[in-house]
């Protein structure tokens, strides 16, 4: 097993631990549990293992602390850590589905994984997802009602960065108050842009129905050097790397391996072969000038003394519009309508009939009013495969976006919603046509087309190690997350969800690893 090493973390006995940044500081101890990456889920794991005092732990991250790193550190700086040190620096392969367009494809290089470098977006997805989850794998404790304990474990719900009044907007019963996670509302509101969203919602209210809380469960609304472990090996490496981890270390499909001179070790052909992501494309719209007051902080995005002063609020108080991305106030969550011709041709990819399929990400920034679209119940699976047998070559990471028509059709409807929602009467003298190369005149075809030019990714990669029943013959890893054929080897990541769910990845990330971690305990305490 092979990392580009640049944190590890010793974890052991009587809450010991310790910060190392080479190999050779570490004490050669005999470790009970080695978790290969320190991210969202290694994070929880080495935290949750560490509660029994006997067990030694190792977590070992690619990647640097983000100590220091303010691109990583301020909430609103994160679009500076693409393409840095703490960026894995992938780029897809060539999308069919997207004309033959790539792009980056954004990865957490650091401690905290993905964690550290993303838009804190916190939802957990629906319901039926997850018991979609507990369906697929046989194994009732992946779903919604007998997930309650983890999901309430890892939160800790938080008053907001500007203090205000959260008495009606969101809904105290579903929430944790005392885990590691700290989950808020937004803690800085952009007045009135911010209540227009939502008047202009109410206005539409089949497109878009009032919803207090959408994370209820109905959200519509690595030197080589060899270290060892005695109990276990935990591949936390995320739904990029963990394939990869394995592909090099011979545990994938058997004529792939030897074609790249790999030697086997155990012939799966499932692994990185199923991969899901959400589809993802923006649509904007100019603000009239003049016709609703944007705020002090509207130049926010082109003005330095702005940015300055955002910067000193957050250092010295941690209030201000840095807090949060700069342009995301609301999301609504719709469906595509139950009597859609589009169900005349597909089956619903949706977990069920609390599941959206189209996220609308709102908000404005300066003096455009964007909308972004998440397509978060595809049917397009793309795969992760290895060019080389350099363990140190990116892999290749193919999204499959649009190869199902039905993801390709629903962006067009998404389109057609976001114009709804910008014309809804509220609008009318603020909001102008939908900007360039999207018109309110196209076709259907003419929608698609600009699809394939403009859609990316949301950066939610899963299922590339997925779970699959006990004695399936496919799948890579049992619902108890332990990889098929193989012992003590586990993956708690996000590479084991058989489908993505209809949610920002993070949140079901960390609920699986809550789960895993008292799975592990239980048969090793
Ligand atoms: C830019 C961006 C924005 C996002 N926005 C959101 C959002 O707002 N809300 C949300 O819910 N989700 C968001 N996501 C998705 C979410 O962050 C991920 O789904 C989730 O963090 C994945 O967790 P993970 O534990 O599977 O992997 P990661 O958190 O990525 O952790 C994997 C870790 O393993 C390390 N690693 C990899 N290979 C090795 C190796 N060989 N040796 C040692 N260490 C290794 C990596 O450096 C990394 O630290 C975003 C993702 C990105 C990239
Ligand atoms: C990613 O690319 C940037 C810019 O080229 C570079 O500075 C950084 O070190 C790279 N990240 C890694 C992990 O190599
Ligand atoms: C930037 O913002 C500051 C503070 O509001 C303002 O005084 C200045 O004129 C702005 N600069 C530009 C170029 O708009
Ligand atoms: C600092 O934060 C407090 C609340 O946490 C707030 O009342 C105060 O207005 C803030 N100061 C500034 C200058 O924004
Ligand atoms: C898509 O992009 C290509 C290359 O930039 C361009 O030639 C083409 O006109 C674009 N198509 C649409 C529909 O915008
Ligand atoms: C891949 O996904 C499809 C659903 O899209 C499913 O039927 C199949 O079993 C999955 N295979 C694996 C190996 O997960």
């Amino acid at each position: 097993m092979l990392a580009s090493l640049a944190t590890l973390l010793a974890l052991t006995s009587l809450g010991i631990c310790a910060v190392h940044s080479s190999i050779k500081e570490v004490p050669n101890l005999n470790w009970d549990f080695v978790i290969v990456g320190g991210g969202t889920a290694g994070c929880v794991l080495a935290n949750r293992l560490t509660e029994i005092s006997r067990f030694n732990v190792l977590l070992i991250e690619a990647g640097p602390t983000n100590e220091g790193v303010m691109d990583s550190i301020v909430p609103a700086l994160q679009a500076g850590t693409v393409r840095s040190r703490v960026d894995w620096n992938f780029t897809v392969t060539p999308q069919q589905g997207l004309n033959g367009r790539s792009f980056p494809y954004q990865r957490g290089h650091v401690l905290g994984g993905s964690s550290s470098v993303n838009g804190l977006f916190y939802t957990r997805g629906s319901s039926s997802d997850f018991d979609r989850f507990a369906r697929v794998t046989e194994d009732p404790g992946w779903s919604w009602d007998q997930l309650q304990t983890y999901i309430k474990k890892s939160e800790k719900f938080e008053h907001p960065a500007d203090d205000h009044d959260t008495s009606e907007q969101f809904d105290p019963n579903i929430h944790g108050f005392s885990g590691n996670v700290a989950v808020t509302l937004p803690g800085f509101i952009h007045p009135p842009v911010d209540s227009a969203t939502l008047q202009a919602a109410r206005q539409l209210e089949q497109d878009f129905r009032f919803n207090l809380d959408m994370n209820s469960g109905s959200p519509l609304g690595i030197d080589s050097i060899q270290v060892s472990a005695s109990k276990e090996v935990i591949l936390s490496s995320g739904a990029i790397n963990t394939p990869h981890i394995l592909l090099h270390s011979g545990i994938g499909d058997q004529s792939d391996l030897e074609t790249l001179g790999i030697p086997v070790l155990l012939h799966n052909p499932d692994v990185g072969r199923n991969l899901s992501d959400h589809p993802f494309f923006v649509t904007t719209y100019n603000v009239v000038p003049g016709s609703i007051d944007l705020g002090p902080w509207a130049n926010l995005g082109f003005n330095s003394t702005l940015q300055a002063e955002a910067l000193d609020l957050w250092e010295k108080n941690r209030t201000g519009p840095f807090v949060a991305l700069l342009s995301s106030d609301h999301v609504a969550w719709t469906r595509l309508p139950d009597d859609s011709p589009l169900f005349k041709e597909f089956p619903d990819s949706s977990s069920g009939p609390n599941s959206p399929h189209i996220e609308l990400v709102l908000g404005a920034a300066g003096t455009v009013y964007a909308v972004g679209v998440n397509l978060v119940s595809p049917v397009s699976r793309g795969s992760l495969k290895i060019r080389s047998n350099n363990p140190f070559d990116n892999p290749l990471i193919d999204l499959g976006i649009f190869n199902s028509d039905f993801d390709l059709f629903t962006a067009r409807e998404a389109v057609k919603t976001s114009l709804r929602f910008s014309q809804a009467p509220f609008w009318k003298d603020i909001l102008m046509d939908i900007n360039p190369p999207f018109s309110s005149s196209m076709t259907d075809n003419e929608i698609e087309a600009v699809l394939k030019n403009v859609t990316s990714s949301a950066l939610h990669s899963v299922s590339t190690a997925a779970m699959s029943p006990r004695n399936a013959d496919w799948g890579v890893v049992d619902p108890d997350l332990l990889v098929k054929g193989v012992s003590g080897l586990r993956i708690v990541d996000a590479s084991v969800m058989p489908f993505v769910p209809a949610a920002h990845t993070q949140a079901p990330v960390y609920i699986i690893a809550e789960r895993a971690a008292d799975m592990i305990k239980a048969k090793w305490n």
